[in-house]
C-alpha cells in the first residue's frame, strides 16, 4: 500500500508506510541487488539512519544539522565519502532525515556518477508530506535552493513509529505544508484538521497530503502550472520568512491567510475565515511579525516565479480548486492587509 509517482505512464517513485523503516524488504526496491549502501543522516537522525544501514550492511555519514547541510562543502564532502567506501552505479544512496537531509543526499544521489538511486526515509512530517515527495533536490548557494536537479526518490519509506513519536514543534511545522495539501487538494483533510486541530491523526493526514502531492507531481514533474498549485501561500509567506526570520511552517501559515483574503477579493473564494479559524486552532500563526512592508513587497517582486512585470500567486475558487493567476497592486494589498500588513 502507498501511492505511486507517474510520469510518461511510468511509475518512477513509490512512496509506502512501514510499522519499521529497518527493513530491508521494505527499504530496497526488488530490481535493485546494491553491493554497497550509504546512509545519510542528520543529528536528530543518526540513531535511526545507523540501525537502516546495519540492516542494509551499509556505511553511514552524518551531515550537519538543518540547512547547514545544503552547501556545496557538504556535497564535495558527500562525493569523496561516496568515492572512498567505492560506492558504484548499481549501489544505492539512502537519505535518512529531514528535508534538509534528503535535499541534499538527493542531490548527490542525483550527480554523482551522473545518477545513483535514491532511497528516502523521511523523519519529520514536512519531509513526509512535502519535502520527500516530488523529486526536487537542492542546496543553497547565496539564496535558498537555487542549485538542484530534479531526480525522484525510488522510494520513500515513511516509518510509522517515528511519526507517531515526533516532537510537536515538529508535527506543527509539518501541519501547514499539510493544511496546504488540504486546501488545493483535499477537502476531507480539510475537515479533519477543523475537527480533530493538530491531534488529528498523523497518519492519516501523511496519507492524505502524499496522495495530493504524488498526484499533481505526477501530472507534471517539472515546474509549470499544476505545481504551482503547491505554491499556494508561498507568495507572501516566503517574503515574509525572509524579512522576519520566521520558520517555513509559520510562514506558509502567514501566506495562507494572506492568499485566502486575495482569493476571496479576486475569485469569490468563500472558505478565507474558516482556513484562518483552523490555522488559529494548529497553533500556527496568522498575521505577520512586525516586518518593514515595503521589504515585503521587494522580496515578493523578486521571487523566482514572477512572469514578465506582473506578479503571480496560486489563489483558490473554492477548496480543491486552485488556480495560478496574474495579480495586480489592490490584489497584493489586500493580501498583505489581512496580515496586518497594510
Ligand atoms: N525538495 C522539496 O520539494 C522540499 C519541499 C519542502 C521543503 N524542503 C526543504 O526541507 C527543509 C526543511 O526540512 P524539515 O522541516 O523537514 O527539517 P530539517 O531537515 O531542517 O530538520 C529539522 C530538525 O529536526 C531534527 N530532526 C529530524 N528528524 C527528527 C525526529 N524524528 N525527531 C526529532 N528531531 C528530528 C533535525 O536534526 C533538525 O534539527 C528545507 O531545507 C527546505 O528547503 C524541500
Ligand atoms: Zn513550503
Amino acid at each position: 500500500v502507498g501511492h505511486l509517482i507517474h510520469r510518461d505512464g511510468e511509475v518512477v517513485s513509490e512512496v509506502v508506510v512501514a510499522e519499521d523503516a529497518r527493513d530491508r524488504t521494505a527499504l530496497v526496491p526488488a530490481d535493485l541487488q546494491p553491493q554497497r549502501v550509504a546512509v545519510f543522516a542528520q543529528p536528530g537522525s543518526a540513531e535511526l539512519a545507523t540501525e537502516v544501514a546495519a540492516v542494509l550492511g551499509g556505511e553511514v555519514l552524518v551531515l550537519p544539522d538543518r540547512d547547514e547541510a545544503k552547501t556545496i562543502a557538504v556535497v564535495e564532502r558527500g562525493y569523496l565519502w561516496l568515492s572512498d567506501i567505492g560506492l558504484d552505479r548499481g549501489d544505492l544512496v539512502v537519505g535518512v532525515g529531514g528535508g534538509a537531509l534528503t535535499d541534499v543526499a538527493g542531490f548527490v544521489a542525483a550527480t554523482y556518477l551522473r545518477g545513483v538511486a535514491a532511497v528516502y526515509v523521511p523523519t519529520t512530517l514536512l519531509g513526509a508530506v512535502d519535502a520527500s515527495i516530488g523529486g526536487k533536490t537542492g542546496i543553497n548557494v547565496g539564496g535558498k535552493n537555487l542549485a538542484g536537479v530534479f531526480q525522484h526518490p525510488r522510494r520513500v519509506v515513511i516509518d510509522r513509529s517515528v511519526m507517531m513519536a515526533l516532537p510537536i514543534h515538529l508535527v506543527r511545522e509539518g501541519a501547514a505544508e499539510a493544511f496546504k495539501a488540504g486546501l488545493i487538494g483535499d477537502e476531507r483533510l480539510v475537515d479533519l484538521y477543523e475537527a480533530e486541530g493538530i491531534d488529528a491523526p498523523i497518519m492519516t493526514v501523511i496519507d492524505r497530503a502524499v496522495a495530493v502531492k504524488a498526484h499533481i507531481v505526477s501530472a507534471d514533474f517539472r515546474e509549470s502550472s499544476r505545481r504551482g498549485w503547491l505554491n499556494y501561500g508561498h507568495t507572501v509567506g516566503h517574503a515574509i520568512e525572509v524579512a522576519g526570520g520566521l520558520s517555513h511552517g509559520d510562514a506558509v501559515a502567514i501566506g495562507m491567510v494572506a492568499a485566502g483574503a486575495a482569493s476571496r477579493h479576486k475569485l469569490g473564494y468563500a472558505d478565507a475565515d474558516r482556513q484562518r479559524t483552523i490555522l488559529e486552532r494548529l497553533g500556527l500563526p496568522v498575521s505577520a511579525p512586525p516586518v518593514a512592508i515595503d521589504e515585503v513587497r521587494r522580496l515578493m517582486a523578486l521571487d523566482k516565479k514572477r512572469v514578465g512585470t506582473t506578479l503571480r500567486m496560486t489563489l483558490l475558487r473554492g477548496i480543491g480548486d486552485p488556480v495560478v493567476t496574474e495579480v495586480d497592486d489592490d490584489v497584493i494589498a489586500v493580501a498583505l492587509d489581512a496580515v496586518g500588513l497594510g
